[in-house]
């Protein structure tokens, strides 16, 4: 099955931005595969983070692809200027746009790959028609904003029936999990077809960064072994 590698993708939101570059340097050591990046503009979501300036510098400060969640309304008007800073690939949210065809085909037109986003309260069928074209598609298990929030389980059910869906398109997406990640409930969610596990609080706010990325790994892993 195309997509079965396990990825860790430490979000920065929990970071301290202070020390962004040593943060990230940490993540890299403990064999993070891609950096999280949330963007929120404090109208599609009730908080303001970080914008293109810090894309442009993060691309400069590692090697590693920088998976840039954008939380903003309107996301069609901003795809260039993240491709441009850096973006790998760019994910926007299925509630943020009435155009999600042409917002996911102009993100792959600008050479990142493409990302689609539900909220805890969209069902997966409403991304039925838009499943060829993407090449991620991240469920988020809190309600977008903040991290430190509480992991919601219905996530778990819409990551199987994704994996589920995924046969058709050749297995052609990535499933990627976002919020309240931690090593209590990563094997639950691989053994449920997540691919790409976002983890902010439970990488950044414990005293050894890179072990708990090693860790978050160590157990998706086993888990997707006894996957049958
Ligand atoms: C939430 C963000 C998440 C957040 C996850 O709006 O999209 O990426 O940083 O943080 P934790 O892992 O702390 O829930
Ligand atoms: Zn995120």
């Amino acid at each position: 099955m195309a997509y079965a590698k396990i990825e860790i993708a430490p979000s920065i939101l929990a970071s301290n931005f202070a020390k962004l570059g040593d943060d990230v340097r940490a993540v890299e050591q403990g064999g993070a595969d891609v950096i999280h990046v949330d963007v929120m503009d404090g109208h599609f979501v009730p908080n303001i983070s970080i914008g293109v300036p810090v894309v442009v510098s993060l691309h400069k400060a590692t090697r590693l692809p920088l998976d840039v969640h954008l939380m903003i309304e309107r996301p069609e008007e901003y795809v260039e200027r993240f491709a441009k800073a850096g973006a790998s690939r760019i994910l926007i949210h299925q509630e943020a746009t009435v155009h999600l065809d042409r917002a996911l085909t102009l993100i792959r037109e600008s050479g990142a790959q493409a990302g689609v986003v539900i909220n805890p309260a969209t069902p997966v069928a409403m991304l039925s028609d838009v499943l060829d074209k993407v090449d991620t598609v991240l469920v988020m298990s809190v309600n977008p904003g903040f991290g430190g929030q509480k992991f919601i389980p219905g996530a778990i059910e819409k990551i199987r029936q994704l994996n589920q869906g995924r046969a058709r398109y050749n297995g052609a997406f990535r499933i990627e999990v976002d919020g309240g990640v931690d090593a209590e409930n990563v094997a639950e969610l691989a053994r449920a077809g997540a691919n790409t596990f976002v983890a902010g609080t439970s990488i950044f706010h414990t005293p050894d960064p890179a072990a708990a990325v090693r860790n978050l790994r160590k157990l998706a892993t086993e888990a997707t072994s006894q996957r049958v």
